[in-house]
């Protein structure tokens, strides 16, 4: 229904937004679809099916609309049906600006499957996914983050850099930069005898990178907590209290960038030894981590009940939503994977109304149909099962 659609994407959002919305989707040996055709309304989705039907299958695909490896994190060649060769997704984008195709995908190239996915805009190639910002912005929220509070810094450190790069195009360009500058010093500092002049180069390289890397994270923590504080006095989610905690993002404090970036550099030349005997370097943003607190108990996030930190995360995808709307004037796609886990009636309803009120498309997936009725005609039903989905018309 292209011309419905188009209204339905034209129509403005919550507080004026522009809403983005996966109208049609196609996958092409992905997973355990060999191929699939949906067309969409789009409204937010409601997908059911038993376990291992190919709800997250699914979520994921439109994951990967978004630049970097998608929900799982996973592989191309995990993607690829049945492990390995190639595999495609085609997105048609309803958004503030017209309809725009997005596609993505591996292909065959003359020794075997590519290892890079290639990112297409209306058909034509563009160099990085980041050019898929330009388009659309996908936000998530999956069974796999429930750990996330509890887990190592490096997850938190990871939903921190790509929360930043939803508001900040070039948050990944700096950080992988960062990442390979960094391992090229490492390999050098492994030589008996590293060049000095190159090692001066890459660490000054990278205490400029690090120092964007830490000011970025900082923007985007000052903008976040504003949005949970507005959100939250007339949330059903409990409010976070943001804290960032990292050598470069606690100097921002005290100094100046400039300074900051002088200070690392010193660092890592005062360093190379220490840093050669740990076999890696050890002071930088690469070991910053994101710090919640479930602020009205005021109890670190970690020390909360599994209820909780569902909640918490809730908020917090929720606040990312608002963010990226105010920011970009157009509401994110939001995946909410196996939403209704830990989460009691009164805050699945709640999480629906903010979903209707923030007029963003949702994919949401479950095994049980019935905690979605609340939805009632705001969201278009699919049901998965063996490699296919049948869609209710909307
Ligand atoms: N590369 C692949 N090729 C073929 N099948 C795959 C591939 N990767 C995963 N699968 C299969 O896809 C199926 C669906 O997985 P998916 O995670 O989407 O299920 P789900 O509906 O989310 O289930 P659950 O309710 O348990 O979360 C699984 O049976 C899995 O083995
Ligand atoms: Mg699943």
């Amino acid at each position: 229904m292209p011309s419905d659609t188009q209204t339905l994407a034209a129509r403005p959002a919550a507080a004026g937004k522009r809403r983005a919305a996966v109208t049609a989707l196609k996958l092409t040996r992905y997973r355990n679809y060999a191929t699939l055709t949906l067309p969409l309304a789009g409204l937010s989705v409601v997908l059911t099916g038993q376990n291992g039907a190919g709800k997250t299958n699914l979520l994921e695909a439109v994951s990967l609309l978004s630049p970097g490896r998608g929900i799982r994190a996973a592989r191309l060649d995990e993607i690829a049906m049945k492990g390995g060769g190639t595999f495609a997704v085609a997105a048609r984008v309803a958004n503030g600006a017209g309809e725009v195709d997005l596609g993505t995908g591996v292909v065959a190239g003359p020794m075997g499957p590519e290892s890079k996915r290639r990112v297409h805009v209306n058909h034509a190639p563009v160099g990085s996914s980041d050019a898929l910002l330009d388009h659309l912005r996908v936000l998530w929220l999956t069974p796999t983050m429930d750990g996330l509070f509890t887990g190592p810094p490096a997850d938190r450190r990871r939903y921190l850099d790509r929360a930043v790069l939803s508001i900040d195009k070039r948050h990944g360009t700096r950080a992988n930069a960062f990442e390979k500058a960094m391992r090229g010093r490492n390999r050098l500092l492994a030589e008996p005898a590293p060049d000095a002049a190159w090692l001066d180069a890459i660490e000054t390289e990278m205490a400029e990178l690090g120092v964007a890397i830490a000011a970025a994270r900082r923007e985007w923590a000052a903008l976040a907590v504003a949005m949970i504080d507005v959100a939250g006095r007339r949330s059903a989610f409990p409010t976070a209290a943001l804290a960032l905690s990292g050598s470069l993002e606690g100097d921002l404090d005290g100094f100046a960038a400039r300074e900051v970036e002088e200070r690392y550099r010193k660092l890592l030349r005062d360093e190379r030894s220490a840093d050669a005997a740990a076999g890696r370097t050890l002071v930088g943003p690469h070991r910053s981590d994101l710090l919640v607190r479930h602020a009205p108990k005021d109890m670190p996030a970690e020390s909360c009940s599994t209820g909780e930190q569902k909640a918490l995360l809730v908020g917090l995808v929720l606040a990312q939503a608002r963010l990226v709307a105010n920011l970009t004037g157009e509401t994110p796609v939001i995946l909410l994977d196996e939403i209704a886990a830990h989460l009691d009636e009164t805050r699945r309803e709640a999480l629906f109304e903010v979903l209707g009120d923030l007029g963003a498309q949702a994919f949401m997936t479950g095994t049980d149909a019935g905690v979605f009725a609340p939805l009632g005609d705001a969201a278009q039903r699919g049901r998965a099962h063996d490699g296919r989905i049948e869609m209710e018309p909307a």
